[in-house]
């Protein structure tokens, strides 16, 4: 590739990233839903609605939210606050374990860092449970950095627009490609604006390309257009649907969540001995299943959402 080449691909990626930039942003500034962690640039906050919503729906998370905020308003508050009081905040949100590593953040913000949330996505990285995404979400969404990140709404959006369909892309080569396409000082809006896109429009089993802002911009449109595939569902689209409908029941998770909902309905302090945790958690359960069930307790006391000794099971004070 000659320096003349160059320079010329970098004219036209930046045209295509103006144009990108434009669509985008004008669609998002109409179409945002008006969602309570996009109000404020409270670091506290953005962390407790990133974390929650990793694995929960936006309208399944709204409720807990603000419930959650209510009882901790502040770092400092969920910081002393029992871990038994936070888990049972956490009812209804499953994937417990991201209650106990929010707490353990919190109180590390707290002890190590006098109480000053860090901004540096480095040291955010090393804080309990969060990862990169995380840490990108809290750098751009509190702080307002020109920070780039992958969850997996970006990541389908990024693939869509700029990579060609049939090739295998890694994560490093998106992640530098969502870096490249950050509009400087307008990373918060584009970030949400690439959230909201994926989750309201360029969905993973059905999007809606005739109303995409993005449609005349994008290299999957375009090829599924030229293939005449019109949109049908893909062999991937069809995994991904499939894999979503797949019942969870009877699964570890689940049955991890049953042991903590029958220790969150015990009055503060209360422990339940094993042969009557064992029915509660699953109806057909005996004696012999006991292996089992220690198991799965040992693993809950490994993240530290269960107490274990000679009294019985309980949650953490
Ligand atoms: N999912 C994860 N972060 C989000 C955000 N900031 N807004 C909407 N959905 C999200």
């Amino acid at each position: 590739m000659t320096v003349r080449r160059s320079i010329d691909q970098i004219n036209e990626d930046s045209l295509i990233f103006h144009e990108l930039h434009q669509a985008l942003l004008g669609w998002f500034s109409n179409a945002a839903r008006d969602l309570p962690w996009r109000r404020v640039r409270d670091p506290y906050r953005i962390l407790v609605a990133e974390v929650m919503l990793q694995q929960t729906q936006v309208d399944r998370v709204l409720p807990k939210y603000e419930a959650f905020l209510e009882r901790f308003p502040t770092i400092q508050a969920l910081a002393e606050a029992s871990t038994a009081d936070v888990i049972r905040m956490w009812t209804g949100l499953g994937y417990n374990r991201r209650a106990v590593n929010l707490q353990r953040a919190a109180r590390e913000i707290i002890e190590r860092y006098g109480g000053i949330f860090p901004q540096d996505v480095g040291i955010l990285v090393t804080l309990p449970g969060i990862g990169p995404y995380t840490a990108g979400a809290v750098a751009c969404f509190a702080f307002e950095q020109d920070v780039a990140f992958m969850d997996t709404n970006i990541r389908r959006v990024m693939r869509r627009v700029f990579t060609d369909p049939t090739e295998a892309v890694t994560e490093r080569a998106l992640l530098e490609l969502a870096r490249a396409a950050l509009p400087v000082g307008r990373s918060w809006a584009w970030n949400q604006a690439l959230m909201e896109l994926g989750s309201l429009i360029c969905t993973a089993d059905a999007p809606a390309c005739w109303r995409c802002p993005l449609r005349d911009l994008c290299r999957d449109y375009a090829a599924r257009r030229a293939s005449d595939e019109h949109l049908a569902p893909t062999p991937a689209r069809k995994r991904i649907a499939e894999r979503r409908e797949r019942p969870f029941i009877g699964s570890n998770r689940y049955f991890r969540g049953r042991i903590i909902e029958a220790l969150r309905a015990l009055p503060p302090g209360a422990t339940l001995a094993l042969n009557d945790l064992g029915p509660q958690v699953r109806a057909e359960y005996t004696p012999n299943d006991e292996t089992w069930l220690t198991a799965l307790i040992r693993g809950l006391e490994r993240d530290g959402l269960v107490v274990w000794n000679d009294a019985g099971v309980r949650l953490p004070e």
